[in-house]
């Protein structure tokens, strides 16, 4: 099957479950970010398992499952689990959700990540809006260009849409919520990194480094759909100078998950103001 077959496939099998339902806004839900997907109003939940040509995700925490349903008063569809490079799929695959989700007609994508702070500046814990990324991963659009998503050679100027980060910092100060700003540096992991690629990337620019997020980003704007992203910051690379210091999974999650109900807040604003 070819890769548009497979994406319209899986499509239809999609909008089969889904009733009448025509999501506006795609999320993606990183690590420790599952509970916003809870407050998801009259849910529809499809596991990618039941998505024929489907990849399913091997991280902890992760659900692998589309919830299709209304927040903030916007239709949207959900990815409770995503697909990282490390599970083992071809990139074709691990942005197949996204390419669904255009089919399907989302008009926004927004996505949240847990990410290891490369700017001394930042503290576990903080939230940082992704202004731009620098992509260490292979590029998802490598292989015969899908016309019908998109051109051969994609503008990446403005990859996060500036009017949405200037939404989220008006909703920031209003809340209450500081935000930190910041570049995003993708790489396949899955082992984190070693003090001396932190610094690396440091000097190469990065505030925050991952494994996830820029081939979604790649792929949703080659489809010209306006991106948001967000970084929490769960581990910062300046503490790999103490020397009882590792990078632990669950710490991870951990950190992740105590910046959910931020997070949440955050997220179904920006909803509301869409
Ligand atoms: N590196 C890569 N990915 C991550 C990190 C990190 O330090 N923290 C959370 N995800």
């Amino acid at each position: 099957m070819s890769l548009l077959q497979t994406i319209y496939t899986a499509a239809d099998a999609v909008r089969g479950r889904i009733g009448d339902r025509q999501p506006q806004v795609g999320i993606v839900l990183g690590s420790g970010l599952g509970k916003l997907a809870d407050q998801i109003e009259d849910p529809v939940a499809v596991p990618y398992e039941e998505i024929p040509g489907f990849p399913v995700s091997t991280a902890i925490g992760h659900k692998n499952r589309f919830i299709v349903g209304t927040l903030s008063g916007k239709c949207v569809i959900a990815m409770q689990g995503r697909i990282h490079y490390y599970d083992g799929y071809p990139m074709s695959l691990v942005t197949l959700p996204i390419r669904v989700m255009k089919v399907l007609g989302i008009q926004y994508l927004l996505v949240s990540n847990a990410a290891g702070g490369t700017n001394l500046d930042f503290h576990v814990g903080d939230l940082m809006v992704i202004t731009d990324h620098i992509n260490d991963l292979p590029n998802p659009l490598i292989g015969p260009n899908l016309d019908e998503f998109g051109p051969r050679f994609p503008d990446m100027t403005r990859p996060y849409d500036p009017k949405l980060i200037a939404l989220a910092d008006e909703i920031a100060a209003e809340k209450g919520i500081p935000l930190r700003k910041g570049v995003y540096y993708a790489l396949t992991g899955p082992c984190y990194e070693t003090p001396a690629e932190y610094a690396c990337f440091r000097r190469y620019g990065a505030d925050a480094v991952g494994m996830s997020t820029v081939p979604e980003v790649i792929v949703a704007r080659h489809s010209n759909i306006p991106c948001f992203g967000i970084s929490v910051i769960t581990d910062v690379a300046h503490a790999t100078d103490d020397e009882e210091y590792v990078t632990d999974g669950n710490a991870i999650i951990a950190a992740a998950d105590a910046a959910a109900d931020r997070m949440t807040i955050l997220f179904k604003t920006l909803l509301e103001r869409l």
